[in-house]
């Protein structure tokens, strides 16, 4: 039986909550309620309590809690949390990590899906901290059913409204179904740049920073996928529950892919592999008096076409960095390394691709259909990848 936690805060839809929680046990899961105290002085928690047949929870400091560490013991026994309604207050405390009650500490232990339906005034909405909060929680792969316009309670009219409930239990089941889409499929996924000695302190590089690699590869693991993520020097914080292989040149990234793809379903090959390497680095460092060096460039091994050579029927994924003629670039690459799809982005645009948060891409498959998603953040654009890898996948098996 899936279980879910239930979040709801101090929101004048506080009693759409009920319906909600009510939805989720009409399908058959278990749900464990949580109130923000404040949402506690606008409705008894035993109103919660009895509609679930489990002890809402409100307080941290709860010395009736069955559990040592409840927030943590209970982070590890879930499947989903939903926080509806969430007030603009809740979603500025999860955007900033503020931990200053059970729901906001809980969140902070939680690595399974969460989704969020707010709902405030029109204005609050449209707050530019409010977007700010929203944003930076997409970043992080937080999914929103975004409150719908309507008469609100304070007497505007606009968008604020809570969504549906029908339509979060909805939600809240499609992803919990999507929490096990990869479950006991082993994923490689390749992240960041890579480093070509010229001498023991400096070299070739460019300019991925990993994000889109690490995105797609925390979006595996949500969906329950065994994940082994090959990456480049970056500086982000790898997702949990991945196998990290840390590799530095081109050579060690073809290495490292070659062996981990022996066993992997799918490749997802989102690192920017150097194409050229320093063919004779330096052992020593290059002085400044000797002069400017000229350096010899040898090509590096093609590893998505290495691994086209190699046994076994995977999945191969490939990513193209273009600067202009975006789809030509892209399919041909999809055709002379064999890859079921590309994921083609226009790196010259400012704003996208390279470091930041934002991606937009066209990705095309060896049939010839290609899907041009809108401007995203990595964390969605990852998420549309795996639902077309899933779709494809599935026909390929
Ligand atoms: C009757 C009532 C209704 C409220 N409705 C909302 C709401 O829909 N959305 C919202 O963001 N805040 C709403 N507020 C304000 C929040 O309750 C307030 O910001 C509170 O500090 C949030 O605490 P919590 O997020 O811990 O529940 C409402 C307040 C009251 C008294």
């Amino acid at each position: 039986m899936p279980k879910i936690a239930l979040g709801a805060a101090s929101s004048v839809s506080l009693y759409k909550a009920c319906q909600i929680l009510r939805g989720f046990k009409k399908a058959g899961c278990e749900v464990q309620p949580i109130l923000t105290p404040n949402a506690a002085r606008l409705v008894s928690p035993l109103l919660f309590s009895s509609l679930s047949g489990r002890k809402t929870i409100v307080e941290t400091f709860d010395p009736d809690h069955e559990w040592s560490v409840a927030h943590v013991a209970l982070a590890k026994e879930i499947d989903l949390l939903v926080i509806a309604p969430a007030t603009a207050n809740v979603l500025a405390k999860l955007a900033n990590g503020i931990a200053d009650d059970f729901l906001s500490t809980f969140y902070l232990a939680v690595e399974k899906p969460v989704l969020i339906a707010p709902a405030m005034n029109e204005a609050m909405w449209r707050h530019p901290q409010t977007r700010d909060n929203v944003s930076r929680l997409k970043a992080r792969g937080v999914e929103f059913i975004e409150p719908e316009a309507g008469y609100l309670a304070c007497g505007d009219s606009g968008p604020g409204r809570l969504a549906d409930p029908e339509a979060i239990v909805a939600a809240g089941l499609s992803l919990l179904r999507r929490a096990r889409s990869l479950a006991g499929r082993r994923i490689l996924v390749t992240a960041g740049p890579t480093r070509e000695a010229i001498d023991p302190v400096r070299f070739l590089s460019n300019r991925s920073s990993g994000k889109m690699g690490f995105a797609v590869a925390a979006e595996a693991l949500r969906r329950g996928g065994d994940v082994i993520l090959v990456s480049g020097p970056t500086g982000l914080e790898p997702p949990a529950g991945a196998e990290i292989v840390r590799v530095t040149s081109a050579a060690e990234m073809a290495a490292a892919v070659l062996d981990k793809a022996r066993s992997a379903e799918i490749v997802v090959m989102a690192a920017a592999v150097a194409d050229f390497t320093v063919a004779r680095p330096a052992k020593a460092k290059i002085k400044k008096s000797a002069g400017a060096p000229a350096l010899k460039l040898a090509p590096t091994v093609d590893i998505l076409k290495a691994l086209a050579g190699r046994p076994g029927r995977r999945f191969v994924v490939g990513f193209a960095a273009e600067t202009g003629s975006l789809r030509a670039g892209a399919r041909a690459k999809l055709k002379a390394k064999s890859l079921d799809l590309i994921v083609a982005n226009d790196v010259a645009v400012e704003g996208r691709g390279f470091d930041s948060d934002l991606n937009q891409a066209v990705i095309l498959d060896a049939a010839g259909g290609e899907i041009e998603t809108p401007v995203l953040t990595k964390s969605e654009l990852a998420r549309r990848l795996w639902d077309i890898i899933e779709s494809h996948a599935a026909k390929k098996r």
